[in-house]
């Protein structure tokens, strides 16, 4: 089987997720690869969306050692069709318990037939001056395993007659997935006087929770916590300053420094 057309698909608010998805599809190689965008706001409300390719790369964050529920409620609007998929997860350098596992049901659940699996390393969200945590991955070396692994994927393609000769892809995890005991009432916040109130942070919000007004406001039950808004903000007004934040980025920054390496499932 050649792959001549493939979806990339993904949810990543802070695009580590999209970079490591589209490395990946540079070494598929496919003529023709579109991207399912499905951070912003908008595809929540879309219809069902068909995939019909040779092909589909389908990614995911991992937040606290599961995809995120807004993720998952968008993918859940696919319908793959039989179409073969990569699943990858990306992960900011400390764990990514059940979110494979996760990822690959929820494709199953949309009828994609997974074929290949990946774990890669992205800059944490929390990441910041104070707590570096896999600040700038994934890097040149991580894209390069990408491109490798997707070209191991298309020999391993060309080799299969039919869909049928996909077997079921293990994949590490365990369910019932573990619990996530969510944080309520956390978002960041934009520093008074500091914003020039240019309404970035607003246009990255993947669930339109930012209003800028008088000064930019957060909805709490929109937020996710995904740090795209502080990542955005080129001057720094906009900032996670929540001491349990910053508490768990202390954490994370002084407990998962040693680098971590990209898993792939072939
Ligand atoms: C709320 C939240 C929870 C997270 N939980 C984990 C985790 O359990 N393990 C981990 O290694 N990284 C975790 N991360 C880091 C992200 O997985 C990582 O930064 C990823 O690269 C973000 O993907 P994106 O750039 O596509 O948004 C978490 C990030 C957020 C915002």
């Amino acid at each position: 089987m050649d792959i001549a057309s493939a979806k990339l698909i993904y949810f990543s608010p802070t695009r580590t997720t999209r970079k490591v998805v589209a490395g990946i599809a540079q070494g598929a190689c496919a003529h023709k690869a579109e991207h399912i965008d499905l951070t912003p706001p908008d595809t929540a409300l879309q219809a069902l969306v068909e995939v019909n390719d040779d092909l589909a790369i389908i990614g995911a964050p991992v937040y606290a050692g599961r995809i995120p529920a807004e993720a998952a409620s968008r993918l859940r609007r696919l319908r793959g069709n039989g179409t073969p998929a990569v699943i990858v997860v990306v992960y900011g350098n400390r764990a990514y318990e059940d979110a494979l596992l996760e990822l690959r049901d929820l494709a199953l659940e949309a009828g994609f037939r997974p074929v290949a699996a990946g774990a890669f390393i992205g800059e944490h969200s929390f990441s910041g001056d104070a707590t570096p945590i896999a600040v700038g991955r994934p890097d040149g070396d991580d894209l390069r395993m990408a491109e490798e692994f997707g070209r191991a994927i298309r020999e391993k393609m060309k080799e299969m007659r039919a869909l049928d000769d996909i077997p079921p892809l293990r994949v590490p995890g365990n369910f019932p997935y573990k619990d996530v005991a969510g944080l309520t009432g956390v978002t960041p916040v934009s520093g008074e006087g500091a914003c020039a109130r240019c309404g970035e942070c607003a246009s990255v919000c993947p669930t339109a929770a930012i209003a800028v007004r008088e000064a930019a406001e957060t909805d709490a039950n929109l937020c996710i916590r995904c740090c795209a808004c502080v990542k955005v903000c080129t001057i720094g007004a906009r900032r996670m300053e929540d001491p349990r934040i910053r508490q768990v980025a202390e954490w994370l920054s002084a407990n998962f420094r040693e680098r971590r390496e990209p898993e792939t499932i072939l």
